[in-house]
């Protein structure tokens, strides 16, 4: 079944088994000083058995400044402790055979408040503010079993203000000192989060880069940050490690975002690539088949793939094995980036491969995640106002 979905397929330095690989999945069950933990460990190595070809890890934070963590109980590679606790992951996953990478985020405007420093602002590529969201979920499954009465809580946001250049060298300093440390702690390589409103994202959507300096105005500026960093950190860690990075046009605060220009902003995005420290391109969505534009019927992980040259690995609403093949038929990809049916199913590479019946489980309520850890904390079940101020008590 699936042909070249099994087929084995060489992305950068690494030589995968099967074109199937694991989205990064934020759990928030790292300990509340972002060092990961035996549980963290378990569930990789658990996908690892179920038989991913390459596992990208959950969005990690490199280094403890400039509003780099984003949610509370985050993992980190930004201290040594960090590198010792990851070690029990890329060992585990790694004796089952599997490769495995490790994303690395920064927050930007979107950082939870309540991981600023007193008195530290929150950034991006220009001042602006997020109009927040609401965290973790929408489905009446979820309220239910999270015992929340009425509306979801709302994050709000602090004004964000804009990163200076000189601030852009140590943003992408960090990135390459968290790349460093990641392959101390057994990484084969890393990601560079440039998706889903994070800071990266908030450069290369138009939406969010107000600037009007080298990093602002076109989609080749708009990327010059994020190829930056992809050069620190290709400096860091040498050529045998994989670099890919991360492109969506929607993000956690705009989850129907898109890109103005569409399908032709993808291909300037793509064309500002081509000479991009990345190994590979890594396409983030919910559904990779939708484009978001209307003048255009081409993927935009197809233009982005042409324009740039560089191997797609494509995300997005990817569920049973035609939807893997279809990435490869198509000629969109050469990986099949699966999220939410790897929370649900660790065995979907196994199970799908076998064409057999299957009882598909629910995957959207709660993503059948049991967090071992205080939900009070974790997640905002027990507030009682609906908006988070930043001003308050919850900062570290
Ligand atoms: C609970 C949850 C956590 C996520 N965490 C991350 C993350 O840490 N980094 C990231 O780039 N994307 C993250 N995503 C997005 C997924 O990687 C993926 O893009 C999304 O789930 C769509 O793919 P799917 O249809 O295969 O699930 C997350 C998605 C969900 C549902």
């Amino acid at each position: 079944m699936f042909p070249t979905t099994f087929s084995p397929v060489r992305i950068g330095p690494l030589e995968l088994k099967n074109r199937l690989v694991m989205a990064p999945l934020t759990r928030q069950v790292a300990e509340l000083d972002g060092t990961p933990t035996a549980e963290m460990a378990a569930y990789y190595a658990r996908r690892a058995r179920g038989g991913i070809g390459l596992i990208i890890s959950e969005g990690t934070y490199e280094v403890d400044e400039l509003s780099c963590k984003t949610y509370l109980s985050q993992p980190g590679i930004a201290n040594q402790k960090h590198v010792d606790a990851w070690r029990m992951t890329t060992d585990a996953v790694h004796a089952l055979g599997t490769p495995i990478i490790c994303q690395l985020m920064h927050g930007g405007r979107v950082s939870d408040p309540r991981c600023l420093f007193q008195g530290e602002s929150a950034v991006s590529a220009s001042d602006t503010q997020s109009e927040g969201w609401v965290l973790y979920t929408d489905t009446d499954d979820e309220k239910h079993d999270r015992g929340v009465q009425g509306d979801w809580p709302k994050v709000t946001f602090p004004p964000a203000r804009a990163l200076t250049e000189a601030e852009l060298g140590k943003v992408a300093d960090g990135f390459a000192e968290g790349a460093a440390r990641a392959i101390e702690a057994g990484f084969d390589g890393v990601e560079v989060h440039g998706a889903n409103g994070y800071l990266v994202y908030q450069f290369i959507h138009p939406k969010t880069n107000l600037r009007t300096d080298d990093y602002g105005g076109s989609a080749e500026n708009n990327v010059r940050f994020a190829k930056m960093i992809c050069q620190r950190v290709r400096d860091a860690i040498g050529p045998d490690k994989l670099i890919t990075l991360r492109l969506s046009q929607d993000g956690v605060d705009d989850f129907m975002g898109a890109w103005p220009g569409g399908v032709e902003y993808a291909r300037e995005v793509g064309a500002a690539l081509a000479d991009c420290a990345a190994d590979a391109l890594h396409w983030s969505s919910f559904d990779w088949t939708d484009n978001r534009d209307p003048n255009s019927d081409v993927p935009m992980a197809k233009a982005i793939g042409e324009a740039s040259g560089k191997p797609m690995l494509v995300n997005g609403g990817i569920a049973d094995g035609p939807g893997a093949e279809a990435v490869f038929e198509s000629s969109t990809g050469v990986a099949a980036v699966v999220g939410r049916p790897l929370f649900a199913h660790p065995d979907w590479p196994h199970i799908i491969r076998s064409g057999m019946d299957y009882p598909w489980a629910e995957f959207d309520r709660k993503y059948v995640i049991q967090p071992p850890v205080d939900l009070g904390v974790t997640y905002p079940m027990d507030r009682r106002v609906p908006d988070w101020d930043p001003d308050l008590s919850k900062r570290r």
